[in-house]
């Protein structure tokens, strides 16, 4: 079966104090913590890289779930898997030709291999990638246009990870932007288990109770 993993997401976060930011969110009860590595051409934001996740994992056992919205995510791979990096998922836009290559090597340097979608993109899209014989062990169903936090859940993107739960029982369905208290039973019930949240964490008085919440959605 599927256990809850929630995922608060560190660019909500104060990076001038990301130790210390990631040890709060461990300490309120997150499972993982979320990496947004942006390139400025992928997305039209540019965030941290391999050095950064250096610099945490010497603070943190925890697992760091690198989500990479970079156009080419290959080049990632062997910096990532060096420092320490838990998961890595790369988006389906970005490795049309090479993501049987792209699994190998990241499943090679150790480390968890998922693959993430933009609203805009077929859920069919990332099928082949999950029926094969060197899948991939997670699907990110994005609920925003990603780039940016703090932007406004997508219900919509709901049919494609109830189509995901309904072929795969026990994949880790992952759901990313605008998951809060408010948005988080369409997304349970629907059938994702591992949670990102950024600003409906970071801005909470209380991020445990936040986080302890959607943990229970999920579990429902
Ligand atoms: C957006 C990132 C998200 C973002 C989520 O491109 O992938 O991880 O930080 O932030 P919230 O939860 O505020 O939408
Ligand atoms: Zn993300």
């Amino acid at each position: 079966g599927v256990t809850p993993k929630i995922a608060p997401s560190m660019l909500s976060s104060d990076f001038a104090n990301l130790a210390s930011e990631a040890k709060r969110m461990l300490d309120f009860g997150a499972d993982w913590l979320h990496m947004d590595i942006m390139d400025g051409h992928f997305v039209p934001n540019l965030t941290i890289g391999a050095p950064v996740i250096e610099s945490l994992r010497k603070h943190t056992k925890a697992y760091l779930d690198c989500h990479l919205m970079v156009t080419n995510p290959i080049d990632y791979v062997e910096p990532l898997g060096k420092v320490g990096a838990s998961g890595f998922t790369f988006h389906v836009e970005a490795s049309k030709e090479n993501w049987q290559e792209l699994i190998q090597k990241i499943k090679s340097k150790g480390m968890k291999p998922g693959v993430a979608l933009k609203p805009g993109t077929p859920i069919e899209e990332v099928y082949p990638l999950v029926d094969c014989e060197n899948p991939v062990e997670m699907v990110l169903v994005m609920t925003v246009e990603p780039g940016f936090g703090g932007q406004k859940f997508m219900p919509e993107m709901m049919d494609k990870v109830r189509a995901l739960r309904k072929k795969y029982a026990s994949l880790d369905i992952e759901v990313d932007g605008g998951l809060g208290p408010s948005t988080i039973d369409m997304a349970a019930s629907a059938g994702a288990n591992c949670i990102v949240a950024g600003s409906s964490v970071f801005g909470a008085p209380e991020p445990a109770a936040v986080i302890s919440h959607m943990r229970k959605s999920v579990l429902e």
